[in-house]
């Protein structure tokens, strides 16, 4: 790549500062709470409760489809940003980009992509529950694209396990190491701060009304903790100790391999344990770095411009009926109102509506640096993994789609819309919104829809109906797995019971099959038949 250009040692500087990352949790482990209690920290709202609206407080959290509101989720993902100044901070403040992941109980293709837009990734735990579903299989992901991983025990003011037993299931169940950081002084329910392994010193935390601010704390020599603190005090060292003998100390390299993952102790609810988290963003979790092109040529930093769009949203403000494109900046500085390329098709695209978004609120972006996420408005031709860039040319490799598991016919059932039907099915397919499969027998009347998760599928009828006005109906197919097949492996395997072949709409042959019993019994008696895997979650 090119020397480095004008401006660039700014850019430097604005990516160092720079921390982008996603909280992945499993639906209550307490993630709307975190993101409050940070911007908290970080003292971008005064008091707790201003951004999730829980209990009836102000709601800023997208409603761009009734179907949210019905269900109380948040289908949007959208960037929280905010300027720390912490410990770890150097002569300017952080600046923090938390990239929000779709908190509801199904997961859709959404949550995964949003994952590549981040450096890292804060795994957040009940201290009650451990390791759930959700949250291992975003894990996965992590591991599978090698985001480093911070853990977050949270909800320490309530009964849970032990910190040695949650230690022990993240280390057998996904054989990451965690190096506590930190240890809790006061067993799960009796949260009275934390021993910093670092300093061997007693981090005292005080509660506030409701929790509403940020918690005061008082570092505490080891001697006085040890006279006011009693058992808890000594408990705290000694798993501290221990977990020095078996090798759990924080290793930076290790780390940002995703061997070992640090370890913190929080109640997001009151407060406690936040600011060390956002210490450990700070200190340990990657700047924004370079990514290398499709024709292999790495793109550093300071290079020119360039972005990738990792989620296209329709619809969020239904009174403008626009559709946004969030793309997270790689290199270079971005300006609203350049002019920059879509690498995808070659065409000039103008960046004048640029904006953060957060919920409902929006607000215009001017300049953003590596690590931003920057929401486009009106990006129709913008389709996730797309590449936006100034001279020279780069294209970034294309999002993985990962595996399907949900599989239904999608048929149109008002009369007279089939050509709003296929216009639809066309822009959510380019949307990402589903996979889109066809094949000879069943015709386009009726397109097979393949999702990672079921609410993919309530979002392409609620929005077939809200924004086309044509009523659909699905109808699931006994289809439960998907393989990646040839042409040559095609005419084989369209002659087994139990499968069907489909062309995805980007040219991919799919193979369907009804169990997994079903798929390995083909494999078992044909071999020689192409059947590869598919990005999967859950790998
Ligand atoms: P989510 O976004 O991951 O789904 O979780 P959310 O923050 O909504 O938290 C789920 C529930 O857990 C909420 O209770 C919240 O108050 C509670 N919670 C979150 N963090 C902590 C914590 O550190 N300690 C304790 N004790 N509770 C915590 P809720 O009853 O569903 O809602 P609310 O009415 O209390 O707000």
């Amino acid at each position: 790549m090119s020397s480095e250009g004008f401006g660039s040692g700014a850019v430097a500087r604005e990516c160092r500062r720079r921390r982008t990352f996603a909280i992945i949790s499993h639906p209550d482990a307490g993630k709307s709470t975190m993101t409050e209690a940070l911007a908290l920290h970080a003292r971008m709202i005064s008091e707790a409760g201003a951004v999730h609206g829980k209990g009836g407080r102000r709601s800023t959290v997208s409603d761009w489809m009734e179907m949210e509101k019905a269900r109380g989720i948040s289908v949007s993902s959208t960037a929280l940003q905010f300027a720390y100044d912490g410990e770890h901070s150097g002569d300017e403040p952080n600046v923090i980009n938390l990239v929000d992941t779709p908190g509801h109980a199904d997961f859709s293709e959404d949550t995964y992509r949003v994952l590549t837009a981040v450096d890292a990734a804060v795994m957040l735990i009940d201290a009650a529950k451990g390791l759930e579903p959700q949250t291992l299989k975003l894990f996965q992901v992590c591991r599978h694209r090698g985001i480093p991983v911070i853990t977050v025990i949270n909800k320490w003011d309530r009964p849970g396990q032990t910190p040695l037993e949650l230690i022990d299931e993240i280390t057998e169940r996904i054989g990451l190491i965690p190096t506590p950081l930190f240890v809790p002084v006061g067993i799960a329910g009796d949260f009275r701060g934390l021993l910093d392994r670092r300093t061997g010193k007693f981090i005292k935390f005080s509660r506030t009304a409701g929790g509403a601010k940020v918690a005061p704390e008082e570092i505490v020599d080891a001697a006085t903790a040890a006279e006011t603190q009693g058992d808890a005090w000594i408990a705290a060292v000694e798993e501290s100790e221990l977990l020095g003998e078996l090798g759990q100390d924080h290793d930076q390299e290790m780390f940002l391999a995703g061997q070992t993952s640090p370890m913190i102790f929080t109640s997001a609810m009151l407060n406690f344990g936040v600011r060390q988290l956002l210490e450990a963003l700070v200190e340990f979790a990657p700047a924004p770095a370079g990514r290398t092109g499709i024709d292999g040529a790495e793109r550093t930093v300071t290079d020119p411009f360039s972005a990738v769009v990792f989620k296209v949203q329709a619809g969020m403000d239904t009174s403008h009926r626009d559709r946004l494109a969030f793309m997270r900046i790689v290199s270079g500085q971005f300006e609203r109102g350049m002019v920059v390329t879509h690498a995808q098709t070659g065409k000039p695209f103008a960046t004048k509506y640029a904006q953060a978004v957060f919920g409902r609120d929006r607000s215009t972006v001017d300049t953003a640096y590596p690590g931003d996420v920057v929401g486009l408005v009106n990006a129709m031709a913008l389709a996730p993994g797309d590449t936006l860039y100034i001279d020279p040319k780069v294209q970034y490799p294309p999002i993985p789609s990962f595996a399907p598991e949900h599989f239904s016919a999608l048929r149109v059932t008002t009369a007279d819309k089939y050509k709003q039907f296929r216009r639809a099915i066309d822009q959510l397919d380019a949307e990402g919104v589903v996979q889109v499969l066809r094949n000879d027998l069943r015709g386009d009347a009726s397109p097979v829809l393949a999702a990672v998760g079921p609410m993919q599928f309530e979002v392409v009828t609620a929005r077939m109906k809200a924004e086309f006005n044509v009523d659909t109906i699905l109808e699931p197919l006994g289809y439960a797995l998907a393989r990646r097949t040839d042409e040559d492996s095609a005419a084989d395997l369209s002659r087994q019971r139990g499968v069907e072949v489909f062309t995805r709409s980007d040219g991919v042959l799919l193979a369907l099959f009804s169990d997994k019993w079903r798929l390995q019994f083909i494999e078992k008696e044909f071999p020689d038949l192409t059947l590869a895997a598919l990005v999967a979650a859950t790998d």
